[in-house]
Parts: C-alpha cells; structure tokens; sequence
C-alpha cells in the first residue's frame, strides 16, 4: 500500500481523525490524498497530497478541511465508474471514508460492487451507525444541545414556561434521548417510541395545578416538529408554550475531549486495517478495544436502546 485517499463527511471530531489518518498512514511511508467535497470530489478529481505539515492546527476545528457534498451522481453507475476512474488514475490504492450511512453505503458499493479496498469511519451526530456504539461527532452534538439547553432553562424557570426543544438526529432518536436524560427534561418524544400527546397535555395540566411552573420537552426531529407539539399543547393546556429549533448548530463547534480522542483511535486504527489488507469493514470499539463491523453490517438500520433510558427519564423528572 504506497497511497490511500481519504475523503469525508462534515461533523466535529473529523479533522482530528483526518490528522490522525494522515500522521499514521506517514510512520508506514505511505502517502495520504485527501479527496474534496466528498464523492462529487471524487467524481471529478479534486484531491491534494495531505503531508504531516498540512494537518496540523486542525486538531480542534469542527467541520471538515476537505469540505463535503451530497452527490447524486454517485448515485448513479456513470458516477460510480468515473469514480473509479479516478482511483486508478491517481494509484490510489485504497480509501478512508468517514462519515455516516450515507457515507459508508457509498463505501460498501466501492468495495463490493468495484473490488476497492476500503475502510469505514463512523462519523455522524445521528449516531445511527448499525454495530457502533459511538460515532464521531455525537458527544460534542449532545453537548452542544446540553448547552443551549441549559440557557433555555434559565428562561422557562423564570417566565413560568413551556418550551418544546427539537434535536436533529435524522430518524434516529439518539441525541434527544442522551439530551433528555442530561438535561433533566419532563419528556422526550423518540421515533422509536409511541406518543400519547393528549396524555402528556394531561400530565401538565396536573403538574401545573400541583404548582410546577416549567417543562422542557424534547422531540427528535425524526418524531415531529416543535412548532406542532407546542401549538398542540398551547391549545390542549393553554399554558404558554414555545418551541426552539437547534438546528445545525449541532454539527458544528470544537470537538470534545471524547470526539477527539475517539477520532484519534479510529482514524489511526483505519490505517493499519486497511494496510493489513482487510477491506469493505468500518472501524467501531466494543468493550473499549477497537474492532471491526462488516460495512454490510454498519449500513442496516439500526435499533438503540430507549426503554432503559426512557425509564430513567421518567423517574428523575
Ligand atoms: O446526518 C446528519 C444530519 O445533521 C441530520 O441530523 C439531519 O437530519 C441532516 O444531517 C441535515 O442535513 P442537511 O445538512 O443536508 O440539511
């Protein structure tokens, strides 16, 4: 192996992996080629030799130095093929890929369908990587959320509020449960999950009569959207309710101690796995040692663990 691209999706935690990445692949003298904008990048052969030099001070920036895109034309075989082409013509002779499903199911065809050695990161605040506890990304998201979360209490305790606080998570209801549990939330509504909202209403109502005077409720943006269930509530309860939309603020920011760190181990292990000749796997760590998943394995949906969360949820609010 003398040359091995990388190419990226954007969250925090992936410019301290694609230094990581870079630093490993040099102590074997193998070179790294960082690939722009994604799969479009590598359609259309944008890419630039990464040395040592080139990735340091990347270490706590969010985001991604080598920009991303969604491609549609990946999508398609003519996509794929000139793709390839590009491969072959810059002697690439494997990939790094590092993001979320989308991603990884680009990386699972390249290595299926086109016989390119490749190796997976997990890296998406969804956190929907099936057979990986943790990807990249999702402790800065959860803690990123925690913090605005944190300045939205201060208001619903002194105006007497409701708020009613969406988290990205795409369909997977991961951060809004984790933000839930650590922000002391009165309830989380989960695309996992059925919803009684009349119930919830109820709940209120009793709790508003018993004196409580606030309520942060959180919706995974899989679920529903915060401007319905506080218009809902407002209407059912006719306590004053607003909603807040997080939004992309949770991809961004400086990555945490455990991102950081997580993408230290990944991107390095993802080195020495694709230099050992394994391919079409995605990195991940099970009881604290890294290991490997099958990427046909990583790209099926995954089911996370909410009723145990849920319950705890239920019990300290
Ligand atoms: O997959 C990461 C994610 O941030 C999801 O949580 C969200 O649904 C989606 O991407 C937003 O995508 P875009 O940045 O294209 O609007």
């Amino acid at each position: 192996m003398r040359r091995i691209g990388i190419l990226t999706r954007d969250c925090a935690g992936i410019n301290a992996c694609i230094r990581a990445v870079v630093r490993t692949a040099n102590i074997y003298g193998i070179q790294t080629i960082g690939i722009f904008r994604g799969y479009e990048g590598l359609i259309n052969s944008e890419m630039k030799l990464l040395d040592r030099r080139s990735v340091s001070g990347i270490i706590n920036l969010g985001g991604t130095i080598l920009k991303t895109s969604r491609s549609q034309f990946f999508m398609t075989e003519e996509g794929q093929m000139r793709a390839v082409e590009t491969i072959k013509k810059n002697n690439i002779d494997g990939l790094i890929i590092i993001g979320g499903n989308g991603s990884l199911t680009g990386a699972h065809l390249l290595a299926s369908k086109y016989k390119i050695p490749v190796v997976g990161i997990p890296a998406t605040i969804d956190n929907d990587v099936n057979g990986v506890d943790l990807c990249i990304g999702v402790d800065t998201a959860v803690n990123v959320a925690l913090d605005a979360l944190d300045k939205i209490r201060d208001t619903a305790t002194s105006l007497e509020r409701i708020f009613v606080v969406e988290v990205m998570g795409r369909n997977c209801g991961y951060i809004a449960l984790q933000v839930a549990l650590a922000g002391g939330c009165e309830e989380v509504l989960l695309p996992e999950k059925e919803f009684d909202i009349e119930k919830m209403c109820e709940e209120i109502s009793l709790g508003a009569k018993k004196g409580k005077i606030s309520w942060i409720i959180i919706v995974a943006e899989g679920k529903a959207k915060a401007s319905d269930i506080a218009k809902k509530i407002n209407e059912i309860t006719g306590l004053e309710t607003r909603e807040v939309v997080l939004g992309h603020i949770q991809r961004g920011g400086r990555p945490t101690s455990l991102d950081r760190i997580l993408a230290a181990r990944y991107g390095s292990f993802a080195v020495e796995v694709l230099k050992n000749g394994k391919t079409n796997v995605c990195v991940c760590i099970k009881n604290n040692r890294l290991d490997l998943v099958e990427l046909k394995e990583a790209i099926k949906p995954k089911n996370i663990e909410v009723e145990n969360y849920y319950r705890l949820i239920k019990i300290l609010t």
